[in-house]
């Protein structure tokens, strides 16, 4: 006997299954939201999206306040840190977003389940001893830090992004694996707040599968900033011990081994799907070969009744696609029409500056057939970066040699986060590189980089 019957139970309350929840009650829809941890959110509000943000905020003033302010003419007495305090501010910003969310279970009537759910049958959902029936069950359970062989973590002194968000005090020397978002997010946040950061990358490069000439500048940027990398390069093994860590690395394509020593050595090589104790296999939901939930183009997995979406599916693993998803599977169980555009899922890389992208890269049109244009504008030339003192990097447009539409868009400087906004609306919207080029910007404003790039596209940019 069911202890309650819904229309629909969603598996997790990460950005994916919250906003899921909530568009399915919007929909008039009976809807229960299963949530293991004390607070909703998932990674992205408890440990991921929102903390680090937190931190790289508060390190970018701690940073402005050590040196860029004096520029400005702003001089400070001796500038200090209160990293408790910091950490502080930060389970502040966590905290009212985690509630937030529960103020908005509980406006749009969603039942949060609370406890660990496990599938228990078709239509059949078990939360800690208690069964529910549902008509539909959306599997939004995420992902989790992937592990690498020989580096135990121990969340002190070898970390996650999870343990690199909780230090309460600033390495010496932080050993950063994997020159992936994680890594140069809180590689960035440590270097500012005084820690000696080396990222080493198994790669040629760094952030793989962006823009190589937009991921090489991004590079440069960083190393000016002081985060040192060692590319090409395996970390075959980690030690810690009472005086810190010791890492055995080796070049990728083989090579002697030599060692390394750090303070906190945090692993970001890459998150996989979590789906552990929820019953998949005995279900008979399939999965692929990394572990995901496979589902079709409808988030359908083979099991008549059971969706999924978010972290544990294909595609990026970011908090906006997954709330895209959420929407969209909500939409297609009320009998709606729900649909995303992978095409337009911007990404962005909240250093400073910002690294910002949308669309195809160089490399993907070249390995398609595809001819392009490029049109590119520094910000080195934009009235409103002078100002601000922040004129590293530009704005990159790729448009179509033969239509003009733009097929993608990599953005490195201030605010590129929010730049990329208007690129992302704009192949939405199919426009062409002219529909921005011809488009007012305000002036003086970072944007007027994003229309001169356009412009630059057709070889005619006005200010360089
Ligand atoms: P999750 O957010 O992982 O949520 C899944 C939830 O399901 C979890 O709360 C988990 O406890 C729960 N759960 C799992 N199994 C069960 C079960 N059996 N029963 C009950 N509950 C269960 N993305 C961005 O777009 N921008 C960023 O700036 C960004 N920053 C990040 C920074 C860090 C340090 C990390 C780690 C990630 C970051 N991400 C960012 C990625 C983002 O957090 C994820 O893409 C996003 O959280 C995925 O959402 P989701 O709903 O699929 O899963
Ligand atoms: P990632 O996939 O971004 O980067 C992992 C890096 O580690 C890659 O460069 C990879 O080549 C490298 N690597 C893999 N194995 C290695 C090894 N054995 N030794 C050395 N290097 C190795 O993964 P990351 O940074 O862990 O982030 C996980 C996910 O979280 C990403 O998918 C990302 O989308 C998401 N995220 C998003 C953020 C944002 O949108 N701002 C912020 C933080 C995370």
């Amino acid at each position: 006997m069911a202890d309650e019957s819904f229309d629909v139970i969603v598996i997790g309350a990460g950005p994916g299954g919250y906003v899921c929840a909530i568009r399915a009650a919007q929909l008039g829809l009976k809807v229960a939201c299963v949530e293991k941890r004390p607070t909703l959110g998932g990674t992205c509000l408890n440990v991921g999206c929102i903390p680090s943000k937190a931190l790289l905020q508060s390190s970018e003033k701690f940073s402005e306040a050590k040196g860029a302010l004096a520029a400005h003419g702003i001089t400070l007495g001796e500038v200090g840190l209160d990293l408790a305090r910091m950490q502080a501010r930060k389970a502040e910003v966590v905290k009212a977003n985690v509630s937030g969310i529960e103020f908005l279970f509980k406006k749009n009537k969603v039942t949060w389940l609370k406890g660990a759910g496990r599938i228990a049958g078709p239509g059949r959902v078990a939360v800690d001893g208690s069964e529910y029936a549902t008509k539909h069950i959306v599997i939004a359970t995420g992902s989790e830090s992937m592990p690498l062989a020989g580096v135990e973590v121990d969340e002190k002194r070898i970390v996650t992004s999870t343990g690199g968000l909780e230090l309460d005090a600033v390495p010496g020397h932080l050993v950063v694996i994997g020159a992936g978002v994680i890594g140069l997010e809180l590689g960035s946040v440590w270097r500012r707040l005084g820690a000696a950061v080396t990222v080493i990358e198994y790669l040629d490069r760094i952030v793989p599968g962006t823009d190589a000439e937009t991921a090489t500048a991004f590079q440069r940027i960083l190393a000016r900033q002081g985060l040192k990398f060692k590319l090409s390069t395996k970390v075959t093994a980690a030690k810690a011990g009472p005086d810190g860590v010791t890492l055995t690395i080796e070049p990728a394509k083989g090579g002697a081994a030599a060692e390394v020593t750090a303070d906190v050595v945090l692993l970001s090589i890459g998150r996989r799907p979590h789906t552990e104790g929820l019953g998949l296999a005995e279900a008979g939901v399939a999965a692929d070969e990394r572990g995901r939930v496979r589902t079709d183009a409808r988030y359908a997995t083979n099991v008549a009744g059971i969706w999924a979406i978010g972290d544990c599916i294909t595609g990026p693993m970011l908090a906006h696609k997954a709330e895209e998803e959420g929407v969209a599977v909500a939409e297609l169980i009320a009998g709606q029409h729900g649909h995303v555009n992978y095409e337009a899922i911007p990404g962005v890389v909240y250093t400073w500056p910002e690294l910002a992208t949308v669309g195809a890269t160089e490399e993907e049109l070249k390995a398609r057939g595809t001819a392009y244009k490029v049109g590119k504008f520094p910000f080195t030339a934009n009235g409103r970066a002078r100002a601000m003192g922040s004129t590293d990097g530009f704005v990159k447009i790729l448009a179509d040699a033969e239509t003009d539409r733009i097929l993608g868009a990599h953005i490195i400087g201030p605010d590129a986060g929010t730049l990329i906004a208007e690129l992302v609306l704009a192949i939405e919207f199919k426009a062409s590189a002219e529909d921005i080029a011809r488009t007012s910007h305000a002036h003086p404003s970072l944007n007027e980089a994003v229309k001169e790039a356009a412009l630059a596209v057709d070889g005619r940019a006005l200010h360089i």
